[in-house]
């Protein structure tokens, strides 16, 4: 459980100044760390007949498994979007590709030494609701034919509410999809122009309420800081609004602005962007306003209330951090489907081909459509659970981690010697073997985790800006 650190307020250290000089010191860019080693480090090292290996491996009796299943189609692109995903107006593609997918499903489920049990799904994307409603359903089925889904699995998927119908919400229910989030990132209409996203209020309100009478009752809602003309009165209007529709969980996602990645993105216009004092003073100002709601603030990105489970695995130390953020789901296994979707084995990640012709491709010569990925080393897994305690719970026990891992504590000499600054900057603090950020340090906990980062550097240009 994250513990309380003695706060240096921003105030007591001379206010504005100070932050930014944090923001110049360890606002810049740096990973997520929704894994470690992250997927920059991935390599075609890690090909189809070496997943194929870690697939027949796998033990049913090791518990269940989890899956990512990736869609990725939109309706219309939203200039800000960093995901992989492209425009699609035809049917002909999305039938395609999802006859594919089946496809993979029935590979990935030969391959496998033994009928494994699923414990978590995921829909990702892009959309999932361009699927149309029996193509959620076949997907669902067969995943049901290939794998014993467990009792009271978890089933999820991202939603656009535009383009939300009533059909879709049946089909995912009868398929057992029990958990939705909604994309919002801001109900302001002069940033819903700014980036693309036209999405009155009564739309996502629409939306919530056919998920909630369908059955789907666990709501998450995804909304975004540092977007083009938002403003900080704005920002806290549209968290009271999402909140007045009833959410267990929001997302606050610090937008990313990568055009050298995403040729989109250059249709936002950069003179519109906030700067990072506002960026930062945006997510202090939310992570307050719900704070002051009664909600729990989950690691960098996610708050949740009080009653719902990802607080409690929170509070007790169990949350886990994974490609899809904060989760309580604790599989040691996750198995992906579809074009650019991520995988974690035993043994380390397995990403498959992120365009969809080469994804279909390789299906099609009856081939796993794994591109590229990364084996762990001892090192990385050691790293790995130092990293995710950090961005999980601000706090780690790197003692317990050594035990836990047979290394001694000065294996990490050089990491612990890279906090010394951080320390002096009042952002994190060494006290024997705990590290733990302080509560200005928690808004740059994605720094902090750089210390215990041994493949930074090949890295470190191509991630956005932590703050
Ligand atoms: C796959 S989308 C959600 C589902 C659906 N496609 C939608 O937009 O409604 C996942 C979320 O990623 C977030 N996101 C997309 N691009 C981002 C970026 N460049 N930086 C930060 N967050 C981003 C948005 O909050 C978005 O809702
Ligand atoms: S944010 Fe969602 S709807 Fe918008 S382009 Fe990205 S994936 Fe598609």
């Amino acid at each position: 459980m994250a513990s309380q650190a003695a706060e240096l307020t921003p105030q007591a250290q001379g206010g504005a100044d100070r932050i930014d000089l944090l923001i110049a010191a360890y606002g810049g860019r740096a990973p997520r760390y929704t894994s470690y080693p992250t997927a920059i480090q991935f390599t075609p090292d890690v090909d189809a007949r070496q997943y194929a290996a870690w697939l027949r491996g796998l033990r049913r009796k090791s518990g269940p498994i989890s899956a990512y299943v990736h869609i990725p189609f939109c309706d219309s692109m939203c200039w800000y979007c960093g995901c992989n995903t492209a425009v699609v107006n035809r049917r002909g593609p999305i039938e395609d590709y999802v006859a594919r997918l089946l496809t993979e499903i029935d590979l990935v489920a030969a391959t496998l030494g033994e009928r494994l049990e699923i414990g978590n799904i995921h829909f990702g994307g892009g959309t999932p609701n361009m699927l149309a409603p029996h193509e959620i359903g076949a997907i669902l089925a067969r995943l049901r034919l290939k794998f014993d889904i467990a009792p009271g699995a978890e089933i999820a998927a991202e939603i656009d509410p535009r383009t939300l119908t009533p059909e879709w919400v049946q089909a995912a229910a009868g398929g057992g999809m029990n958990r939705a989030s909604l994309g919002v990132q801001d109900f302001d209409p002069a940033v819903q122009q700014a980036i693309n996203r036209i999405q009155p209020y009564e739309v996502v309100a629409k939306a919530a309420e056919l998920l909630n009478a369908t059955g789907i009752h666990s709501l998450n809602m995804d909304l975004m800081y540092g977007l083009p003309r938002q403003t900080l009165p704005g920002l806290e209007k549209t968290i009271d609004m999402a909140l007045a529709l009833g959410p267990d969980r929001l997302s606050l996602f610090g937008y990313a602005h990568v055009p050298w990645m995403k040729a989109h993105q250059k249709l936002i216009r950069e003179d519109e962007l906030p700067d990072s004092r506002l960026r930062y003073q945006m997510q202090r100002r939310a992570a307050d306003l719900l704070e002051a709601r009664g909600w729990k603030r989950l690691g960098l990105d996610h708050f949740a209330r009080a009653d719902d489970s990802l607080a409690a695995a929170a509070e007790e130390g169990r949350m886990r951090r994974n490609f899809q953020g904060y989760t309580t789901d604790e599989a040691p296994v996750l198995i992906g489907f579809g074009a650019s979707s991520i995988g974690r084995m035993p043994q380390g990640y397995v990403q498959n081909a992120t365009a969809v012709p080469q994804w279909r491709e390789r299906l099609g010569r009856g081939e796993l459509p794994v591109a590229r990925g990364v084996a762990m080393s001892e090192d990385d897994r050691f790293r790995a659970d130092i990293i995710e305690r950090l961005m999980c719970d601000f706090a780690v026990d790197l003692a317990e981690v050594c035990e836990s891992h047979g290394r001694p504590l000065d294996d990490l000499a050089d990491s612990i010697s890279r906090l010394a600054p951080m320390q002096e900057d009042g952002i994190a603090q060494v006290r024997g073997a705990k590290v733990e950020a302080t509560r200005t340090g928690r808004d740059f906990i994605r720094s902090i985790c750089t210390a215990f980062d041994a493949h930074l550097e090949q890295g470190a240009v191509r991630h956005s800006a932590s703050i």
